[in-house]
C-alpha cells in the first residue's frame, strides 16, 4: 500500500504537533479549513446516479490542493472537516473512494500536514464499534488535539453527540478526554473542529438534520465557551453559515464537493493573529496566492 498522505493522530495526539514542539507563539500564520470532499455525492445528489462515480469530486479536490500549494505563506495545515467520502460504512465502493481521495490528497505539498475530521458519512449516522474501528484504520484517531504555533486545536467526533446509542463507551471516552483537554493550559487560542455544527445561525434555533439537538447543544456550547473556545469550525451543511454563542463564533464551511446552496466549491482560509482569528471562504477559482496575515 502507498504511504498514507493524511497525518494520523494516535493516542489522541499528532506526532510533531504537540505542545512540546508547537507550544510557543511565533507570530501569525494561516491554515486551510475545508469540508465535505464527499466523493460520490455529486453523482447521487445532483446527477441522479447511484453514487458510483466521483470524477467531479476528484477534480475539485485536486483544484483545492493546487490552490493550497500556491499560497504564500504556506498554510500551516490543511484540515478537512468530515464527510471525506460519501459512501456509508459497508458500501462496496467505500474503499475505492477512500483510495482515490488519498491519491488526490497526496498532491498536497508534503510540508503541509493534512488532517482529517470524522463525519457522519465516514462512520455512519449511528456509528458502531466496527465503523469507528474501520475509520481509525483508514484515518487514525477520530478525536484528538494538536498544537501549531502556540494555538491549541481540538478535533471531536460530532457523531457521538448525534447518536451514540450503539457506542456509549466511545462517547464516554471522548467526553472524558474532552474535559481533560478543556482544563486551562497556556494556549494563545483554543479552537475546535468538528463535522456537524451545533447550530447553523443561532444557538436557540430548532432542531433539524443539519444541527445538533438543543438539549445536547446548549450545555456543550457553554462548556466550550467557559473553557475559552472562541472559534468552532464545522462542515456538513454544504453551504456557508454560522453565528455566535456569546462571543464564541461557530463557522460552517461549504463543501469542496457537492453544493446545496448558492456557493461554489471552495474552502476557508483562516488567519491567526496574536489577538484574534479571521477567516474567509474562497471559491476554488478565487483562491488567493498571497495571504495577508492581518
Ligand atoms: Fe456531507
Amino acid at each position: 500500500m502507498a504511504v498514507d498522505v493524511t497525518v494520523r493522530a494516535n493516542n489522541r495526539v499528532i506526532d510533531g504537533l504537540q505542545k512540546e514542539n508547537e507550544g510557543d507563539w511565533e507570530g501569525g500564520f494561516c491554515f486551510i479549513q475545508a469540508a465535505d470532499t464527499q466523493y460520490g455525492m455529486i453523482d447521487s445528489y445532483e446527477d441522479n446516479g447511484d453514487g458510483t462515480r466521483w470524477e467531479k469530486e476528484r477534480l475539485l479536490t485536486r483544484e483545492a490542493i493546487r490552490g493550497a500549494n500556491r499560497m504564500i505563506p504556506k498554510p500551516k495545515f490543511f484540515i478537512v472537516c468530515g464527510d471525506l467520502v460519501d459512501a456509508m460504512p459497508g458500501s462496496p465502493v467505500k474503499d475505492e473512494q477512500i483510495r482515490n481521495l488519498k491519491d488526490d490528497l497526496r498532491l498536497l505539498d508534503n510540508s503541509i500536514p493534512l488532517i482529517c475530521v470524522c463525519g457522519n458519512h465516514d462512520v455512519g449516522n449511528s456509528p458502531t464499534q466496527e465503523s469507528v474501528d474501520r475509520y481509525r484504520e483508514s484515518f487514525g484517531d477520530d478525536f484528538f488535539s494538536f498544537w501549531v504555533g502556540g494555538v491549541k486545536f481540538l478535533v471531536v467526533n460530532s457523531q457521538y453527540y448525534e447518536d451514540s446509542s450503539q457506542v456509549p463507551t466511545l462517547k464516554k471516552d471522548q467526553d472524558q478526554w474532552l474535559d481533560q483537554q478543556l482544563e486551562s493550559e497556556d494556549w494563545k487560542h483554543l479552537v475546535v473542529f468538528q463535522h456537524i455544527p451545533w447550530f447553523l445561525r443561532t444557538p436557540d434555533e430548532d432542531d433539524e438534520y443539519f444541527n445538533i439537538n438543543t438539549d445536547v447543544r446548549l450545555p456543550m456550547l457553554e462548556k466550550f465557551h467557559k473553557a475559552g473556545v472562541r472559534k468552532i469550525f464545522c462542515g456538513h451543511y454544504h453551504r456557508n453559515a454560522g453565528g455566535f454563542y456569546q462571543d464564541l463564533e461557530l463557522i460552517v464551511t461549504s463543501a469542496v464537493g457537492c453544493q446545496m446552496g448558492d456557493q461554489k466549491s471552495g474552502f476557508r482560509v483562516v488567519t491567526v493573529n496574536e489577538k484574534d482569528i479571521q477567516h474567509q471562504y474562497y471559491e476554488l477559482d478565487q483562491i488567493p496566492v498571497n495571504i495577508k496575515l492581518h
